[in-house]
């Protein structure tokens, strides 16, 4: 039988056996079977924003917090944190492969509260993640290897652009269950009900612990409590994701209700935690991934085989961060200071759904805008159509994505009366 052979294979035996081809190398490349790959969605939006001449122009599109002059924020907590830092003299050694030990202990009882009982009886197995992409990804590598049986995960319908792709590259296959309802611009919570009640038993479901992406739509505390009885009954494998811990209400108890009360509830759960937001941490990458044991015993194995899935990706985490966090959390002081810091975010983000929602009143719209003050945290979800949100972007340079998701960080009291006029115009 003849082997197939590779046009590689066949460039490679042209040169070695035709000396006058030596520099086909030069005119046949190795990669040019790679074709373009769609843009980044988000980024894409950025960039168009950058080229807009307009004074005016707004992008909405950008998932980072924005002070009320458009700046990114860097929060006074953190650069307290970073002098004390730097006075320490530390030195630049390796993290161990699961990161550093006091920032995971703190991390996790950050999601958990003071005074949890499985912190009590040690029966987590946490590691430091790459911020919550990290660690959502070092989640799913370990629930391909180890979740038993099915290798399914369930996703809200929408869900985060990066959950599917993060899912699929660990080998897990991607469902989807209803939760947004457009009708309401709110939570479908009859809709998810009613699909998780038909999920395949033993299987994965991800929830947003908080201020969900990309629709700003979250259960309420009476709802999350039903959701944990069903998830419960069909037997399903809970995994959180809270990249928004304290950023969507303002109170990071609050924000960690679902995790908490699902665990008060029995469920044994896996979570990813992101400081991107909540601390303004975006580009330090900071994060981290715990599942929930049986035992100390069951954790302390779990951990083991954790730290063997993550030495070959990227053999341990970056220190800086994980410092910073530890540093504002660890400190009583530095904390409260940070806690009034990250309720300041979000309380700016919220006043600013509010004027909003005032404004398009004041310019004269008829329609019931009060999904805007209903969803909650970074983004929301509008209702435009995207023919509204081409008229948003070609006529107002207002930039957003095509689903109608705006960054609501990207709003400003000087900016909101702008886009209430142009949001008014286009839906009117
Ligand atoms: C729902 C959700 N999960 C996880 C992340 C992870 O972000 P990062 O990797 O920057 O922490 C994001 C960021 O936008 C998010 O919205």
């Amino acid at each position: 039988m003849m082997a197939s052979v590779t046009f590689q294979e066949c460039k490679l035996f042209l040169i070695s056996h035709q000396p006058h081809l030596k520099n086909l190398h030069k005119t046949i490349s190795w990669w040019s079977h790679v074709e373009t790959g769609p843009p980044d969605a988000i980024l894409g939006v950025t960039e168009a924003y950058k080229r807009d001449t307009n004074p005016n122009k707004i992008n909405l599109g950008v998932g980072a917090y924005r002070d009320d002059n458009g700046k990114p924020y860097v929060l006074p907590s953190v650069l307290k944190a970073e002098e004390e830092l730097a006075s320490q003299s530390l030195d630049k050694e390796y993290a161990p492969i699961s990161g550093i030990p006091e920032f995971c202990k703190q991390s996790i009882q950050l999601a958990l509260g003071d005074d949890s009982i499985e912190l009590k009886h040690n029966t987590n197995a946490t590691v430091q993640g790459i911020s919550g992409t990290g660690s959502l990804a070092v989640g799913a590598k370990f629930l391909k290897y180890f979740y038993p049986g099915v290798k399914f995960i369930w996703l809200p319908t929408p869900s985060w652009g990066n959950h599917t792709p993060i899912f699929k590259h660990a080998g897990l296959d991607v469902n989807q269950y209803r939760y947004y309802d457009p009708n309401t611009c709110g939570f479908d919570f009859k809709g998810a009900a009613e699909d998780i009640k038909k999920i395949p038993e033993k299987s994965i479901i991800l929830l947003h612990a908080c201020a969900h992406n990309p629709t700003g739509v979250d259960p309420k505390p009476e709802q999350w409590k039903e959701l944990s009885q069903i998830i419960k009954a069909r037997n399903l494998f809970p995994f959180f994701d809270m990249a928004y811990q304290g950023f969507a209400s303002g109170d990071v108890s609050k924000d960690a209700f679902a995790v908490r009360y699902f665990l008060k509830d029995g469920h044994k759960i896996a979570l990813a935690q992101s400081f991107a937001k909540n601390m303004g941490l975006y580009g330090e990458r900071v994060g981290a991934f715990t599942i929930m044991a049986e035992d100390q015993e069951e954790a302390a194995r779990v951990m083991s085989q954790l730290k063997i899935l993550i030495r070959p990706m990227y053999s341990n985490p970056p220190i800086h961060g994980a410092r910073i966090v530890n540093r504002i959390l660890s400190n009583s002081s530095l904390k409260t200071q940070w806690l009034v810091e990250v309720k300041g975010m979000a309380d700016r983000i919220i006043s600013m759904r509010n004027k909003l929602k005032e404004n398009l009143k004041k310019n004269g719209s008829q329609k019931n805008w009060s999904h805007i003050t209903d969803q909650i945290g970074m983004f929301c979800f509008t209702g435009l159509t995207t023919s509204q949100v081409e008229r948003l972007i070609k006529e107002y340079s207002v930039y957003l994505t095509k689903d109608g998701r705006i960054s609501v960080a990207g709003i400003s009291s000087k900016n909101v009366d702008y886009l209430a006029q142009a949001i008014h115009d286009v839906t009117k």
